[in-house]
């Protein structure tokens, strides 16, 4: 099997900046130590956007330095929250598609997992998504590729409605578009996204999807109105996806408290 890792919704702030008295580069710290501590061996490691706060060179900088030194490629993508000019020039070998757009195809022995760039400043409202020609075109070719090779498809903006009004006004704008060409590739196995900061699985126009939650602040489940900007100090947390060889997917989420519990083995105690 293959080990991907997913993080989402960094949110990385200026030093000394905090998000509900949290500090984004603290906590995303603790997730990569248990993420290094447990999967070592992982394949690859793959960010679903919102990788900074506000979109600065300094926020993208101090990125780049809790991210050195890391045993695993990565994949970055664009959230709502990111300046794609100015990550680009941060991150210079971060895979892009030829209209630069931050969007590439990460290619397992059995699968492909294809990153889409739903970053969108002009979308109406502001902080919605949205997957122009040029980058629907690209999926649509992507897809095409390879025939019979389950596809995964990455994105910020989940392509359904989660029951967060706030959220969903910001979600992604075309996405009945999105839905209807994914369906149309009988080999897409899985949708993943973030944006919610919170752990939602999902069934939508017969796709299965994963939403996964922050390595900092969560969504609370308070549905109903108003509800963009709710944000709620429960633990980190990061996900993590075996491909199979037959193209099967398990989607595990783990959860980084701030003191690990001892894991206890009930059967060698008796
Ligand atoms: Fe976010
Ligand atoms: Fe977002």
């Amino acid at each position: 099997m293959h080990k991907i890792l997913v993080l989402t919704d960094l949110h990385i702030t200026p030093p000394g900046e905090l998000i509900i008295g949290l500090d984004p580069a603290e906590r995303l710290s603790r997730v990569l130590d248990a993420m290094r501590a447990a999967h070592a061996d992982a394949d690859h490691l793959l960010i679903l956007g919102d990788l900074v706060h506000y979109g600065t060179a300094e926020e993208y900088a101090r990125l780049r330095g809790l991210l050195r030194d890391l045993p695993w490629p990565t994949t970055f993508m664009m959230g709502n929250h990111d300046d794609r000019d100015t990550f680009c020039a941060t991150f210079p070998r971060a895979g892009l598609d030829a209209n630069g757009f931050v969007q590439s195809r990460i290619t397992l022995p059995h699968a492909h997992i294809l990153c889409l760039d739903t970053l969108a400043p002009d979308a109406k409202p502001r902080h919605s998504g949205f997957l122009c020609a040029d980058r629907m075109d690209w999926l649509r070719t992507e897809l095409a590729r390879a025939p019979g090779t389950p596809k995964i498809v990455a994105l910020h903006h989940p392509p359904f409605v989660t029951g967060f009004d706030g959220m969903d006004r910001i979600g992604l704008v075309n996405r009945a578009e999105v839905i209807e060409t994914l369906q149309a590739c009988a080999d897409v196995r899985l949708v993943i996204a973030g944006h919610i900061h919170r752990t939602i699985m999902a069934s939508a126009g017969g796709l299965p999807m994963a939403v996964f939650k922050s390595p900092c602040h969560q969504m609370p489940l308070q549905l109903g109105a108003g509800t963009s900007g709710l944000s709620i100090d429960e633990s980190g947390a990061y996900g993590l996806l075996l491909v199979g060889p037959d193209g099967d997917i398990c989607v595990h989420t783990e959860d980084v408290a701030a003191h690990k519990a001892a894991i206890l083995d009930d059967i060698a105690s008796k």
